[in-house]
């Protein structure tokens, strides 16, 4: 639709994420016909180069990430031409006239993607603002994490809001842009089947994990900060927990949405005294393998100061305190050098009020939706049959009902989380951005978690690189009577 044309200004445009996943997903929406002919992209960075050597690199970025079925010289040729280049300083006022001048006589909204590193978000958006480049629609697009806590999120937030409206911030936590994220919100609004069941007399618990293959791929200094408590858990592990057990909106507005995930955050049991040893544990891996090859411990890794105490692996059992989910556990675990790349949801219904089969097969007789968004998307709802055979009495058989999108849409690519995020900037649709509120009650709630780790000043548990974690991390659960569903 042409009159979703905007002016792209990206920030750190030969930065890591840019060259990784930016290009290629803007050069998909290109290639889908989804980006309207008049759409430019002015690239900002500090390095030397024109356009033409600008647009060299990142066609050279593209080749390496496309697919063979993919790649279409065309489409590569005209997306390339949309780019321009700019070398700017960030940090200092004077090249900004630069942005404005390209953006003389342009009528199309601006928007402003920041893809550097969050410090710098403040100076960036005070010199757009003092130069001028700024339009009353422009808007501007920032990436996690905001900040280190609460109070750094807040300065973060200010200097953001000091020069755009909050109607104009597009937070990005690409989790929301996966499509079986987006299908959970259809799974449960649309399916009168759950929406009954969604609460506590139906529902007994509640697994995330987000496991990850890799280590530390060259972050220790950025990583060694944050942890991944604040890595993972404080973005994406809560985003999906708010969108689990929030209650229904009233409409599929960014707004009615937000303000449900608003009210999960706000009545998540903060931990206190004894629940943090119990309910929660901390690792760290040591050396071991992945995909059978030796590789070191997280203290040994390249950079790394080796009396770090930062958590590679966090697991809890939480509970959101309200009428719809008191008294059902959140079990969230996610870690990197797991021996998957393994991230899905599962929920577990409770057993009939009577059971009337086999003794044996008591445990198995229940019900479990599992959504998985990692490696392969898709859905499915665990049942229960009766085993085939006419030796097998009234043996119960679990078995899976499946939605495997790969298989239940043959012809579709699922696209990138960052292809649907950028469409919706340029849609100018907010529903699946965090609002500011809803990063600042994610922060006090980690906060307060970390406060606690402080005064315990507990060194986290090893876990040999490969393995599902710490070993504590297993009994946190098998102590209530359950266990981490690894079937993938
Ligand atoms: C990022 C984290 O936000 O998410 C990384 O900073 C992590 O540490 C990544 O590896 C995981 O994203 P995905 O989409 O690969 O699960």
């Amino acid at each position: 639709d042409p009159q979703h044309a905007i002016d792209l200004v990206l920030f750190g445009a030969l930065g890591d994420l840019a060259l990784r996943k930016l290009f290629v997903a803007l050069y998909h929406l290109d290639r889908e016909g989804l980006m309207p002919e008049q759409t430019r992209i002015l690239g900002l960075a500090r390095q030397e180069h024109d356009t033409e050597g600008f647009r060299r690199l990142v066609g050279a970025a593209l080749e390496k990430r496309l697919k063979p079925d993919e790649q279409d010289a065309i489409c590569q040729e005209r997306f390339l031409n949309r780019l321009e280049y700019l070398k700017l300083d960030f940090k200092s006022l004077d090249g900004y006239a630069g942005i404005k001048q390209w953006r003389e006589g342009a009528k199309r909204p601006m928007v402003v993607y920041l893809s550097v590193a969050a410090r710098i978000y403040g100076d960036i958006c005070h010199h757009l603002g003092e130069s001028g480049s700024l339009d009353d629609d422009s808007r501007v697009v920032v990436e996690k994490p905001i900040g280190y806590d609460l109070e750094s999120s807040q300065a973060i937030n200010d200097a953001i809001g000091a020069v755009f409206p909050e109607e104009r911030v597009y937070r990005i936590d690409h989790y929301l842009g996966k499509e079986t994220v987006q299908n959970l919100i259809a799974l449960r609004f649309a399916n009168p089947l759950f929406g009954t069941q969604w609460n506590q007399n139906h529902i007994s618990h509640v697994e995330i994990t987000v496991a990850e293959k890799v280590g530390i791929e060259g972050r220790w200094g950025y990583f060694d900060d944050a942890g991944q408590l604040r890595d993972m858990v404080q973005n994406h592990l809560l985003q999906l927990l708010c969108l689990i057990a929030m209650d229904p909106p009233s409409n599929l507005d960014a707004d009615a949405i937000r303000d449900e995930k608003v009210k999960v955050l706000k009545a998540l049991k903060p931990f206190t005294g004894e629940a943090l040893g119990r309910d929660v544990v901390r690792g760290q891996y040591i050396a071991g393998t992945s995909d059978g090859q030796a590789v070191p411990g997280y203290l040994e890794e390249e950079d790394a100061n080796t009396e770090s105490r930062t958590e590679t692996f966090v697991a809890m059992k939480t509970e959101v305190a309200n009428w719809r989910w008191a008294g059902v556990p959140f079990y969230l675990r996610t870690g990197k050098r797991m021996p998957e790349k393994l991230s899905q949801i599962v929920i577990h219904f409770r057993q009939q009020p009577h059971y009337i089969f086999d003794p044996d097969q008591r445990d198995i007789a229940s019900n479990k939706l599992i959504i998985r968004l990692q490696p392969e998307e898709g859905i499915a709802l665990q049942v229960l049959t009766k085993d085939s055979g006419l030796d097998k009495g009234m043996r119960l058989r679990p078995g899976p009902l499946h939605l495997d999108f790969n298989s239940a849409f043959p012809k579709s690519r699922i696209p990138d989380a960052y292809e649907r995020l950028l469409l919706e900037v340029m849609k100018g649709q907010q529903y699946l951005f965090v609002r500011r509120d809803e990063v600042e009650f994610a922060w006090r709630w980690c906060d307060q978690l970390i406060e606690g780790w402080k005064t315990r000043e507990t060194p986290p548990r090893r876990y040999p690189a490969g393995s599902w974690g710490p070993v504590a991390s297993i009994a946190m659960i098998t102590q209530d009577g359950r266990s981490w569903y690894e079937d993938y």
